[in-house]
């Protein structure tokens, strides 16, 4: 039985203290609850500090990119290993990230690899743009996306995909739930092509793209959706709470 993930991708948004107060909203909302594991993902700036806030309790925190050098003369990166002092989890391979920055398939497989090796857990994006998706090639862009990225990579790592179909990420043009199952069906059966159906079976796959408190339980009941990556509803402490709760009321038990 796969755990329901919930993650919260704050992107390049929030001051010092809306982040504080954010993350203070979240911990004393939060229902304790076992079947939905929360995660949420602040600017690399305030990793360290939100972290202490979330010492001890069941919120756990990521990044939202990190660069695969270890370490040396790469002004304004982030390693993997600094990030392994604060947090459990990393977003590698996000449309924004692919679509401004150039982060190409082999540059997120680096990536995949400099985490794993910290223990981060990475939590991979896939997604094809409108373009594909009008031209049919929806699928031939999330499989090489995963063979490129997981290249090499060994199968016995934590490891999470999001796929964000990039026309539905912050349009409130949500994916239909039919539309996201099929690819995660597809998604699944390609990790079980690349590894084998042990290791397909058990990974957690997110549906990320315009996700509310009113369409999540349509994901989360969908056979081969087992959470969501949400991110301009989790900037309101109450919306990705709304979230949370949704998703606990079709959890697996
Ligand atoms: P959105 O963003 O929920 O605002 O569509 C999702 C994401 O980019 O991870």
């Amino acid at each position: 039985m796969i755990k329901t993930l919930i993650a919260a991708n704050w992107k390049m948004n929030t001051n010092f203290s809306e982040a504080q107060q954010l993350t203070r909203d979240l911990l004393s909302s939060i229902n304790d609850d076992a079947l939905v594991e929360t995660v949420i993902c602040p600017p690399f700036v305030y990793l360290q500090e939100i972290s202490k806030l979330l010492e001890g309790q069941s919120i756990k925190i990521g990044a939202q990119n990190v660069y695969f050098e270890e370490k040396g003369a790469y002004t304004g990166e982030i390693s993997s290993s600094m990030l392994s002092d604060c947090c459990e989890y990393v977003i590698i391979g996000h449309s924004e990230r692919r679509q401004f920055f150039g982060d190409t398939n082999e540059i997120v497989n680096k990536k995949l690899r400099s985490a794993i090796g910290h223990s981060l857990t990475p939590i991979l994006c896939v997604g094809e743009n409108l373009e594909e998706r009008e031209n049919g090639d929806a699928e031939h862009v999330v499989g090489a996306q995963l063979e490129e990225s997981l290249n090499n990579i060994e199968k016995t790592v934590n490891l999470v995909v999001a796929y964000e179909p990039v026309w539905a990420i912050g349009t409130g043009k949500a994916a239909t739930s039919d539309i996201a199952e099929d690819i995660m069906r597809f998604i699944r059966s390609k990790l079980a092509d690349i590894y084998d159906n042990t290791f397909a079976d058990n990974i957690t796959l997110l549906y990320g793209g315009s996700v509310t408190a009113d369409n999540v339980k349509d994901y989360l009941s969908q056979p081969n959706i087992n959470g969501a990556l949400v991110g301009g509803a989790s900037l309101d402490a109450q919306k990705f709470q709304d979230i949370i709760d949704k998703a606990g009321e079709v959890a697996p038990l």
